[in-house]
C-alpha cells in the first residue's frame, strides 16, 4: 500500500524472480491499493494488461513468452514507455535492449517459509520513491 502512494507517472519498475515468486501478486496488491476493484490477471499469454485508476495509467507487463524483437514495436510496447504510464515489467531480461531502464527494480527470493524482498533504485526519482519508503 506504501508502495503504490509512491509510484510516479512515467516510473519504470522491474519485478524479477522465479516463476511463482509474488510479481504478479504485487502488481495486483499494488492496484487495489490504487483503487482498482476489477480482476488483476496475469498477462501471460497477451503479455501486457492496461489499467486507468482515478486518472493512473498502469501498465503490467510479463514478458516470459516474449520472443521476436520485431514485436516490440509492432505490439505498440515502446509507445507504452512514454513518461506517464507507470510500466510494472515482468521477466525484463526477456527483451534486453527493447525495454527501457529501471527506476527501480523488485526482487522476489523464495524462502522456505515467506519470501525475501529487495528493492534497489536505478534513477534519482526511484531513490526519491526507495527513500521515502525506507522513511
Ligand atoms: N509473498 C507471498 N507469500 C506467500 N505466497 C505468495 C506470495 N506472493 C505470491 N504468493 C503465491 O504464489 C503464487 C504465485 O504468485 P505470482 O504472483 O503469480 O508469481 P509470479 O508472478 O512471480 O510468477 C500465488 O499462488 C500466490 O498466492
Ligand atoms: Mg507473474
Amino acid at each position: 500500500m506504501r508502495l503504490a502512494g509512491l509510484l510516479k507517472a512515467g516510473m519504470v519498475v522491474y519485478l524479477r524472480g522465479d516463476l511463482g515468486a509474488g510479481k504478479t501478486t504485487l502488481v495486483r496488491a499494488l492496484l487495489h491499493a490504487t483503487g482498482f476493484t476489477g480482476r488483476v490477471k496475469s498477462p501471460t499469454y497477451t503479455l501486457l494488461e492496461q489499467y486507468e485508476v482515478h486518472g493512473v495509467h498502469l501498465r503490467h507487463f510479463d514478458l516470459y513468452r516474449f520472443r521476436d524483437e520485431n514485436e516490440w514495436e509492432a505490439a505498440g510496447f515502446r509507445d507504452e514507455f512514454n513518461g506517464s504510464n507507470i510500466c510494472l515489467v515482468e521477466w525484463p531480461e526477456k527483451a534486453p535492449c527493447l525495454v527501457p531502464q529501471a527506476d527501480m527494480e523488485i526482487m522476489f527470493e523464495i524462502l522456505p517459509v515467506g519470501r525475501n524482498i529487495t528493492i534497489c533504485a536505478n534513477t534519482a526519482t526511484g531513490r526519491e520513491c526507495l527513500i521515502s519508503l525506507r522513511n
